[in-house]
């Protein structure tokens, strides 16, 4: 059986699709499975391929995929949920700290050689142990950016989808972490009249999907002097920034590294390409995006 990659995948992918002849492009013609990124939009016309008996993503964000497309055409989509949380937890924490205690700022200033001496007001930050922490959604990885939190002795307000509370909270938060998946309801959660909402000086962390954020009206709010930092894994039109927010000191930008450890990347792979060796041997894989395609083909 054929699998087609549509990105290079680390050896311990390769390793667990042992036996089926892989071949690295873009074209699913002629495959009976598909291992696709984060980066890889997938269509209907992709999933409508004929002879295609499964998909895998390297990913555990699904908004790349017609998911809805998939469920019509009956493929199977194994995704990487779990294995991440934790690298994608540490990574929020570290844009927490990296935006209250200014570091990219700071370390730009060392480099430029603009430290000529110490002074006591150098850099003031603000502190994050005994603050407010929202976290906006409470699936794996707001869980553990909450625990991280309780840690620093943070205080944690967890916000799900009702509109009033996630109004209130960003009211009284000081620190605002944005975990919640890209769907239609979630694009532009976080826009001028939420960050408006938000407490001044507060600072607003997101390593989710960009498009959960305006970035337009965050450049805006951090401008203004409203927000007083912002932490961004991902960005609304990657690898595009937007260039107001480039300009803006107080926001630590990078290019959504999320899960990028050895460890937790090579976890991806091999879960993603051993879900997909399963679904092509007819054995249910554990880690389904949508287990109902499977109980109706074996049911
Ligand atoms: C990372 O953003 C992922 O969805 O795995």
């Amino acid at each position: 059986m054929r699998v087609l990659l549509m990105q290079d995948v680390s050896a311990a992918g390769v390793a667990e699709l042992d036996g089926f002849e892989l071949v690295r492009g873009s074209d699913p013609t002629g495959f009976d499975g598909v291992v696709c990124f984060l980066i890889d939009p997938v269509d209907e016309r992709i999933l409508a391929t004929p002879g295609l008996r499964g998909l895998a993503t390297v990913s555990v964000g699904l908004d790349h995929i017609d998911l809805a497309a998939a469920d019509r055409l009956n493929i199977p989509i194994a995704y990487t949920p779990d294995v991440l949380t934790e690298a994608t937890a540490d990574l929020t924490f570290a844009l927490i700290l990296a935006a209250a205690r200014r570091l990219g700022e700071a370390e730009r200033y060392l480099r430029g050689g603009r430290w000529r001496e110490w002074s006591f007001d150098l850099l003031l930050g603000t502190d994050v142990h005994g603050k407010t922490l929202a976290v906006i959604g409470s699936g794996r990885i707001g869980r553990a950016v909450a625990r991280r939190a309780e840690g620093f002795s943070m205080r944690v307000l967890a916000v799900g989808r009702d509109r009033a509370q996630l109004e209130a909270t960003l009211a009284e938060a000081d620190f605002v972490a944005v975990t919640v998946p890209l769907s239609d309801e979630t694009r532009h959660l976080i826009g001028p009249a939420e960050l408006a909402l938000m407490k001044p000086g507060a600072i607003l962390v997101n390593t989710s999907r960009g498009p959960v954020v305006d970035e337009a009206a965050l450049a805006d709010a951090l401008a203004s002097g409203h927000l007083g930092g912002a932490g961004l894994d991902v960005f609304e039109h990657e690898p595009e920034v937007h260039p107001a927010l480039l300009e803006q000191e107080r926001a630590v930008l990078v290019p959504h590294i999320g899960s990028a450890t050895r460890e937790t990347r090579d976890g991806m792979a091999a879960l993603a390409c051993r879900g997909l060796a399963q679904i092509l041997r007819n054995e249910r894989p554990p880690n389904l995006a949508n287990p109902q395609v499977w109980d109706r083909r074996s049911g």
